[in-house]
């Protein structure tokens, strides 16, 4: 890795006063967004995005959170780009980083962009791997805050596949001090070592999902069949058919409870239609949150701490 270069691969990378600053940081620029001020700290600066997976969300709120600060987005795929036709990752790490300032890459093995980012000029932020996706868990705990404060001590419920979210959820527990219950179908279960934990004391694993959400904080949840995976498709609607967030599950967590969805969300399958559109659900919020959290991560990347 290049001397000096802040890189978000995972979200341990981010301290917990970082991301405790990034936070308030994101609630600064969210304001200032909502009131029509203009700030562009990022002029002339050049995001350049990697998409070797589909996206709606990551891409939309990169590209307009970069010109929103000022910069401009190009957006390159596998498809259409020389990434698909074998140039090796290290040598298009070097190439586009010489003719930009910032990267995302939403890509398959973490492998992948860890190798990218140990050959980047510049600082590069995971959109999504098969094992993490930080900036969404970056929303998603702002939101939390946002909505009932302070993470700390409080008790999340991931209901589903031991994914690349739950995966993220489980560090930024080690990271922020909360817990997260864990409610996997037999033979999905978490893999502490490819989550990158460095300990068992914030986590614990249920058999029976209602447990897992019982006295819960937030309840949270994501599709069954991730990107890449699709070939498990059917045997995984099978398997996760009792693994689903319906009301009876938020009655037994907080009166207070929040649902999160990263989303795409499938109704019916890991989530009821009464549940994510009810009234605990902050999905529209957390999408949104995106954008406000991921233009303060931008700033911190390229500029460091700015005073509010
Ligand atoms: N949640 C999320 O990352 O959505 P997209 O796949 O649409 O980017
Ligand atoms: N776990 C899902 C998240 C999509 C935003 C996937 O990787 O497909």
């Amino acid at each position: 890795m290049k001397p000096g270069i802040r890189h978000f691969l995972q979200l341990k990378d981010l301290s917990r006063d970082e991301l405790d600053y990034l936070f308030e940081r994101t609630l600064w620029i969210k304001r200032q967004f909502k009131a029509y001020q203009r700030y562009w700290p990022l002029a002339d600066r050049t995001l350049v995005m990697i998409f070797e997976k589909a996206s709606t969300r990551t891409r939309l709120s990169f590209e307009a959170g970069i010109q929103q600060l000022g910069g401009s987005a190009i957006y390159l795929n596998t498809r259409d780009s020389q990434l698909g036709r074998g140039e090796p990752v290290e040598d298009a790490a070097q190439v586009i980083s010489r003719m930009s300032d910032l990267v995302m890459i939403r890509t398959f093995e973490q492998d992948i962009i860890e190798r990218f980012a140990a050959n980047s000029r510049v600082p590069v932020i995971n959109g999504l791997t098969n094992e993490y996706h930080p900036c969404q868990i970056m929303a998603d705990i702002f939101t939390y805050i946002e909505h009932r404060g302070p993470i700390q001590g409080k008790t999340v419920a991931w209901i589903g596949d031991s994914n690349n979210m739950c995966n993220t959820w489980l560090q930024a527990a080690e990271v922020l001090d909360f817990r997260v219950h864990v409610s996997t179908p037999p033979g999905y279960e978490i893999e502490p070592e490819r989550a990158g934990l460095v300990g068992t004391d914030h986590f614990e694993q249920f058999a029976d999902p209602m447990e897992a959400a019982r006295g819960a904080d937030i309840v949270t949840t994501d599709v069954w069949t991730s990107m890449g995976f699709e070939a498990e498709n059917e045997e995984r609607l099978k398997d996760f058919a009792d693994w689903q967030v319906d009301g009876d599950m938020m009655r037994v967590a907080k009166p207070d409870a929040i649902f999160l969805h990263c989303l795409p969300a499938h109704r019916g399958e890991e989530v009821t239609a009464e549940v994510i559109d009810g009234p605990h659900s902050l999905v529209w919020e957390e999408a949104e949150n995106r954008l406000h959290a991921q233009k303060a991560l931008m700033e911190f990347l390229l500029l460091g701490r700015i005073e509010s």
